[in-house]
C-alpha cells in the first residue's frame, strides 16, 4: 500500500494541503530534464505585454504558457499516471476555478463532514484541490501518486496540451468557461494584486491588445474554450462543459448537474432536506469571501506570492461594462465570434 504519511486512506478526497503536509518528505528538487527543449520554444512576440512581466510566455503546442508551467506540463507528460477515477476541473484562469473547486470538493465530501465543520471553513479551495501543472513544476509528483482515489485536480492546460495519460484514462473532466471580456478584467485586477499595482504590468490598453491577439496565459482563450467544447460534444458523458454566467444564474440546477456528472447525485431525501441549497450556499461568493481562511491578505499560498483573498473580487457577470469602451467590447466580441463560427458556441 502507498505511504500516506499520517493520513489514512479514506474513500473521499482529503484537502490536498493535508496530504502534502503529511508527505513533504516526498517533495523532490524540481527536475531539469526538459530545460533544453524549453530553450527552443518560441517566446511571446515583443509588443504583447502580459500579466507576468517577470515570466514571459512561451509557445507550447499552440498555447502561450508561462515557462514554469510548461515545465510542469512536460513533467506531467512524462510522469503523471492518470486513473480512471480521477476528476479534473479545467478552466482558463479567472473563469471560476476557485468556485468550482469548492463546489466539486463540497459535493464529493458532503456526507463526510457536517457542513458547518466542512474543511472549506479552514482551507482555501485551492488548498483542497491543487493545480497539476504547478505541483509537477515544483517537484511534487510523488505526492500526487500518494493521494488515495478518487483524486480531484485542477488544470488550466488547453486540451491540446493535456498529457496523453489523461485522455487514455478516460477520467471525467469538468470544464468551465466565462465571457472572455470578464476574464480579461478579472485577470487585470488579480495580476495587479500580485504585482503590487495594476500599472506595474503595462497599461490596460496594452494588455487588452495582447489578449485580442491571443497572448494571455494558456491562451488564446478562444482556442482553450473550443478545444474542450469540441471534445465535450464527442464525449459528453466524460466532459461536462459549463459556463460561469449560467451557474451564477441557476446555481441549484448546476449543482445537481455537477453532482450527477461526478457520480454522486443528490438523493430525494437530500433534495427534500435542502442539501443542494446548503452546498450552493457554502460555496457562494459571499460565504467563501468572508471566511477568515479566505479573507486574509497575507501571501500564504505555496509556490507563488498569492494571498487567498485575491481569488475573491466581485464574483459577478458583466463587470467588463465598467472597464471596456463599447468599441473595445465590440472588437473583442467580433474576434471571438469569428473564432467560434460554426461551433455552435456563443459568448
Ligand atoms: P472577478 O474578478 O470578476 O470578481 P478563478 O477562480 O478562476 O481565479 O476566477 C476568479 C474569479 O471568480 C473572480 O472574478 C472571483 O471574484 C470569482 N469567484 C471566486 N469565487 C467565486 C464564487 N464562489 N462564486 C462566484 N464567483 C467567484
Amino acid at each position: 500500500m502507498a505511504n500516506y504519511g499520517s493520513v489514512s486512506p479514506v474513500d473521499f478526497p482529503i484537502p490536498y494541503k493535508i496530504i502534502e503536509e503529511a508527505n513533504n518528505h516526498l517533495i523532490e528538487k524540481p527536475q531539469e530534464e526538459h530545460e533544453a527543449l524549453l530553450a527552443t520554444l518560441p517566446l511571446q512576440p515583443s509588443g504583447t505585454p502580459n500579466f507576468h512581466p517577470k515570466q514571459p510566455f512561451i509557445l507550447y503546442k499552440g498555447a502561450w504558457i508561462a515557462k514554469s508551467l510548461v515545465r510542469g506540463a512536460l513533467a506531467m507528460e512524462q510522469h503523471f499516471k492518470s486513473r480512471p477515477t480521477d476528476l479534473l476541473l479545467v478552466t482558463s484562469p479567472k473563469s471560476g476555478t476557485t468556485w468550482l473547486k469548492a463546489m466539486i470538493f463540497a459535493t464529493l465530501t458532503r456526507t463526510s463532514y457536517p457542513l458547518d465543520q466542512h474543511p472549506l471553513h479552514t482551507h482555501n479551495p485551492h488548498q483542497c484541490v491543487t493545480n497539476l501543472e504547478r505541483v509537477f513544476s515544483t517537484g511534487r509528483r510523488q505526492i500526487i501518486e500518494a493521494i488515495p482515489s478518487p483524486r480531484v485536480f485542477n488544470s488550466h492546460l488547453p486540451y491540446s496540451v493535456l498529457p496523453q495519460t489523461i485522455i487514455d484514462s478516460d477520467c471525467r473532466i469538468v470544464y468551465v468557461w466565462r465571457d472572455p471580456k470578464d476574464v480579461l478584467i478579472s485577470m487585470w485586477y488579480f495580476s495587479g494584486k500580485i504585482m503590487g499595482g495594476a500599472d506595474k504590468i503595462a497599461t490596460f490598453e496594452e494588455v487588452y491588445n495582447s489578449f485580442c491577439q491571443g497572448v494571455n496565459n494558456y491562451g488564446p482563450i478562444w482556442s482553450h474554450v473550443l478545444g474542450y467544447w469540441e471534445e465535450s460534444k464527442q464525449r459528453p458523458e466524460k466532459i461536462l462543459f459549463l459556463k460561469y454566467e449560467n451557474i451564477l444564474q441557476e446555481p441549484v440546477k448546476h449543482a445537481k448537474k455537477l453532482a450527477h456528472f461526478i457520480g454522486c447525485p443528490y438523493s430525494e431525501a437530500e433534495e427534500n432536506q435542502g442539501v443542494v441549497e446548503q452546498i450552493v450556499e457554502l460555496c457562494s461568493f459571499g460565504k467563501l469571501k468572508n471566511m477568515d481562511v479566505n479573507n486574509n491578505e497575507i501571501p500564504s499560498m505555496s509556490a507563488h506570492n498569492i494571498s487567498p483573498s485575491y481569488f475573491f473580487r466581485k464574483g459577478e457577470a458583466g463587470d467588463w461594462k465598467n472597464h471596456l469602451t463599447q468599441e473595445m467590447a465590440e472588437r473583442l466580441n467580433t474576434i471571438i465570434e469569428e473564432k467560434f463560427k460554426g461551433s455552435g458556441l456563443k459568448i
